[in-house]
């Protein structure tokens, strides 16, 4: 069986989701259920043997451990994180606590385990580390896209801390031989994603006739991919990954905020049209991001070289797809959109207003 770090999060969800229906290898999915975490995410495999859940939190080195050694994974994917840039700006220490503490945590254990094994098992085991391409800091308009080689330049809490763990993966290679892999993606869509990150935060704000609020001048660039090409590129470098690489992985799909909004509300318009008028009249400019990073772009020609991986779905595609679901999933974002959920929009939207 494999062991997923944070797999009741959005992308982790996405992946065991995706995990299972491609094969039957069991997963072991590690999870604290912090705000970001959540079950529902995995109603489809209740009941399904093949999905084993335990709630606990990868800083419990005993509980790994005890992990380890019961279930014998034979590879760790590491989704597990505090994600979101501006809660990092509100309170870094869980920051650090979980992406660099607990990724340390998660290291030292899968060492010790792996230290134990022997011969074929040894040489077949994996620890791939999910990570961000917000490491790599921010370009100017003309600057070439991310490279596996450009140097760390992290501007937030959350880049910082994710950095962080990114160094103590390559350096538990260099130092102890640990057989990882590391992937350094840009902005994820799609379904399961929490409604504080931009998309299904104007998707959720839109359809309550909710003010759409745009950081700063609205012209951040970002690249954005499907959640299922994300989930492909894990699996393609886990399954045939050179160990100790890092491997960017991206869209080719660079948008300023402004034109993701515009998108939203023109499908909404489409699909869930407003007798009010355009969703795109409910879009209010607020105060910036501190420290924001201008621009994410990824050259991500070395993970289709090395391993054939490019995404499927275009943005005109993927959207679509995303949209369509948090429609039919109207219940799932009332469910997270709870009392913390509210505190949490008071607190970053309240002292920003226009
Ligand atoms: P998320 O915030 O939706 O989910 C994180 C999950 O980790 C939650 O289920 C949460 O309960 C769990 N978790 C948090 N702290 C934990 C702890 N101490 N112990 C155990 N579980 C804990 O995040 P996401 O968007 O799914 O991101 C997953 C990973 O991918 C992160 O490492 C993130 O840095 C990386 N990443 C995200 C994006 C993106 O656009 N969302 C892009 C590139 C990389
Ligand atoms: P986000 O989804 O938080 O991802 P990240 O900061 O990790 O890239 O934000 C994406 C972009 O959208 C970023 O430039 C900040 C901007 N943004 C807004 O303009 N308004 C919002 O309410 C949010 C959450 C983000």
């Amino acid at each position: 069986m494999i062991l997923v770090t944070g797999g009741a999060g959005f992308i982790g969800a996405n992946f065991v989701l995706d995990w299972l229906r491609a094969s039957d290898e069991p997963v072991l999915n590690l999870d604290a259920l912090t705000y970001a975490g959540n079950l529902e995410n995995l109603a489809a495999l209740q009941g399904d043997g093949r999905h084993v859940f335990v709630h606990g939190d990868i800083c419990d080195r005993a509980l790994i451990d005890r992990l380890f050694a019961e279930h014998r994974p034979r590879a760790v994917v590491h989704f597990a994180a505090e994600s979101h840039v501006d809660r990092s700006i509100h309170g870094p220490g869980d920051f650090v606590r979980t992406n660099v503490e607990g990724t340390f945590t998660l290291l030292e254990a899968a060492r010790g385990y792996w230290s134990t094994l022997e011969g074929e098992e040894k040489a077949a085991f994996r620890f791939l580390h999910v990570s961000t391409d917000e490491v790599y800091g921010s370009l100017g308009p003309n600057d070439p896209p991310f490279a596996e080689t450009k140097a760390f330049e992290p501007n937030s809490p959350y880049s910082a801390s994710k950095a962080a763990s990114d160094h103590h993966v390559r350096a538990w290679h260099h130092t102890y031989g640990l057989p990882v892999l590391t992937t350094n993606c840009s902005n994820n869509y799609g379904p399961y994603q929490f409604p504080e990150k931009l998309i299904p935060l104007m998707i959720a704000n839109a359809l309550a006739g909710k003010a759409l609020p745009v950081y700063g001048d609205g012209r951040n660039v970002r690249d954005w991919l499907y959640v299922g090409d994300h989930c492909a590129a894990i699996r393609e470098v886990l399954a045939r990954g050179r160990l100790g690489e890092t491997y960017n992985v991206g869209g080719w799909n660079e948008k300023p905020n402004l034109e993701i909004v515009h998108t939203v509300c023109a499908l909404l318009d489409e699909l869930r049209p407003d007798a009010a008028g355009p969703h795109a009249r409910l879009i209010t400019y607020v105060a910036d991001r501190p420290g924001h990073d201008r621009r994410y772009a990824i050259d991500a020609r070395k993970i289709e070289r090395e391993l054939g991986w490019r995404p499927a779905e275009t943005f005109e595609t993927g959207i679509r797809k995303t949209i369509a679901w948090y429609l039919a999933n109207q219940d799932w974002v009332a469910h997270v959109q709870s009392g913390s959920y509210r505190e949490w929009v008071e607190r970053n939207y309240g002292e920003r207003r226009a």
